[in-house]
């Protein structure tokens, strides 16, 4: 490739393209070079988890999503001696960056070089040590080929002392030749079909595992997406205890594919209402999700009435600001179906269909909206699928087919006979 000296002549283009979910904007940023043909083009999403100390000495997690309002100076083309720089500045001083370098036949991240400002006072309001703090980090980019677009739509991460770093839907090409983004695709690990999809980390859960702020990038193995924690909720009416729920809640939102996260019981607080015929349990996981499930004892005439779940509504809150972000409600529900004065109970996983983006997962389900007698459950009914009849269905099942093969054989012979008797007779 001919070596082209960059120029300030640099575009960026900001999608405001919001992920309602994450709140995140995607940025899009084209470095054009002094012939104006564009030598650098990235677009991504981007997200960062912080931990920092306040003034009262504890430690308080925000995340710092991108705002629509990013500037972009510094960027360089980059070429065979001097590495391609992708320099972003946003908000109150913050600043994030990447450099990549060249070979013969390869282009390949360098360093991540990401500094937030304390200072910002919108963010860590109570920090104990205000002004810029910078975190280096290795970028774990395996060697793209040149003329090649860098493509992981999986999220990755990069993690260090205090700061998270989440990425997903990325497109990346350095060294663009001849100024034409490249159709041939090098996809990321995590992307290959053969690995399980990802999950994007939780604010209530920022890891702190290395201790040295250039730590060696974590290898990108995605994890099984496992089953969630299993909470146990109860509401108080005075000092008697009106509701008890014992249940692992994962939320699985398909926004452009299915995202699934896990509801940390340990964050989580439950508050609501109880009643004699209506009562809520709202679950708040303290990282901007609420959960409410409305249960209705059922207006029948039975000697024993019952009652079921009736609705759900999950609401999402901007971390920062608390305004809504999203909000999902299903009030049709006619589900886990219970005697009043029992309780009910589902270990295996059922789906909540809340509506076609957004479902809940249960695990271990066990709750008791109505009727609680000393803290303590009632008897349980169990779902169908925990109970041990299952097994019935196939013998019945085979039961059936039998009887219907005999039936068959035996129709068919008295109809030969039949039809033999009516040639005879012609
Ligand atoms: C690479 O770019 C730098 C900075 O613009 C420039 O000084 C240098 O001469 C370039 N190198 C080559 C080989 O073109
Ligand atoms: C990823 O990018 C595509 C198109 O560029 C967009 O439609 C989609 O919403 C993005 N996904 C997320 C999770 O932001
Ligand atoms: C570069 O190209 C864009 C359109 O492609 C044009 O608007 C702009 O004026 C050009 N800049 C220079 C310096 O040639
Ligand atoms: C974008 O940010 C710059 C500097 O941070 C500021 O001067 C400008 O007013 C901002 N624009 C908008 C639309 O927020
Ligand atoms: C990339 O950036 C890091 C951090 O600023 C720096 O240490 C490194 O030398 C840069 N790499 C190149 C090839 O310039
Ligand atoms: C690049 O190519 C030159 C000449 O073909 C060769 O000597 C050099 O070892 C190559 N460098 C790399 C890193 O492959
Ligand atoms: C932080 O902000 C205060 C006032 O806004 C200013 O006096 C101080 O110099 C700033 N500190 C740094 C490190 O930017
Ligand atoms: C770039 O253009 C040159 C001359 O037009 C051509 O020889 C070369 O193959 C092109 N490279 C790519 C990657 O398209
Ligand atoms: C964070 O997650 C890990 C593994 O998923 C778990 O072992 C740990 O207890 C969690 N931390 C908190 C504070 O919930
Ligand atoms: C912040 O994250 C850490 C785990 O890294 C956790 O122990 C702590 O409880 C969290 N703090 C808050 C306020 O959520
Ligand atoms: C709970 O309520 C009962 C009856 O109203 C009362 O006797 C008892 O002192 C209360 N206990 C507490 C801890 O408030
Ligand atoms: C609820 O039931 C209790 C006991 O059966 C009864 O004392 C109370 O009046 C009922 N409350 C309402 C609002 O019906």
């Amino acid at each position: 490739m001919e070596p082209r000296s960059p120029s300030p002549a640099c575009l960026l283009l900001l999608l405001l393209g919001a992920s309602g979910f994450f709140q995140s904007y995607a940025v899009e940023v084209e470095v054009k070079d002094a012939s104006n043909t564009t030598c650098l083009y990235a677009k991504w999403m981007m997200k960062f988890l912080i931990r920092y100390e306040t003034n009262s000495s504890d430690y308080k997690n925000i995340t710092l999503d991108l705002p629509s309002n990013v500037t972009h100076d510094g960027s360089v083309c980059g070429n065979d001696t001097q590495a391609a720089l992708v320099a972003l500045q946003f908000g109150e001083g913050h600043s994030w960056s990447n450099n990549f370098t060249k070979n013969n036949e390869t282009y390949q991240g360098d360093f991540v070089t990401f500094t937030y400002n304390t200072n910002d006072t919108a963010l860590f309001p109570d920090a104990k040590r205000k002004g810029p703090i910078t975190v280096v980090v290795k970028d774990n980019m395996l060697p793209v080929h040149l003329n090649n677009v860098y493509v992981c739509h999986n999220a990755d991460s990069f993690e260090t002392e205090n700061v998270v770093q989440i990425f997903w839907n990325v497109t990346l090409q350095a060294f663009v030749q001849n100024g034409t983004i490249s159709k041939k695709e090098s996809r990321c690990r995590a992307d290959t079909p053969t690995s399980a999809p990802t999950v994007l980390p939780t604010i209530a859960n920022v890891t702190t595992a290395s201790t040295s702020t250039l730590s060696p990038a974590p290898t990108a193995t995605p994890k099984p997406v496992e089953n969630p924690d299993t909470g146990n909720y109860s509401l108080k009416s005075g000092n008697k205890t009106c509701l008890l729920a014992t249940v692992g809640l994962q939320l699985n939102v398909s926004k452009d594919k299915p995202v699934l996260i896990n509801i940390n019981p340990k964050t989580t607080s439950a508050d609501g209402t109880c009643g004699n015929t209506t009562a809520t349990l709202r679950l708040n996981d303290g990282n901007s999700t609420l959960i409410a499930f409305t249960f209705v004892v059922k207006n029948t005439s039975v000697s024993v009435p019952k009652f079921y779940l009736k609705e759900v509504n999950v609401t999402l809150l901007n971390h920062l600001n608390g305004s809504v972000i999203s909000n999902a409600d299903n009030n049709n529900f006619s589900k886990w179906d219970t005697f009043l004065g029992s309780s009910y109970m589902c270990r295996k996983e059922q789906t909540l269909e809340i509506n076609e983006n957004l479902q809940i997962h249960t695990f271990n389900l066990w709750i008791q909206p109505f009727l609680v007698k000393e803290n303590k459950f009632s008897t349980a009914e169990e779902c169908f699928a925990d109970s041990d009849l299952n097994f019935l269905i196939p013998i019945t099942v085979g039961m059936a087919l039998g009887f219907l093969i005999i039936l068959v054989f035996i129709s068919y012979i008295i109809g030969r006979r039949k039809s033999r008797t009516g040639y005879q007779s012609v």
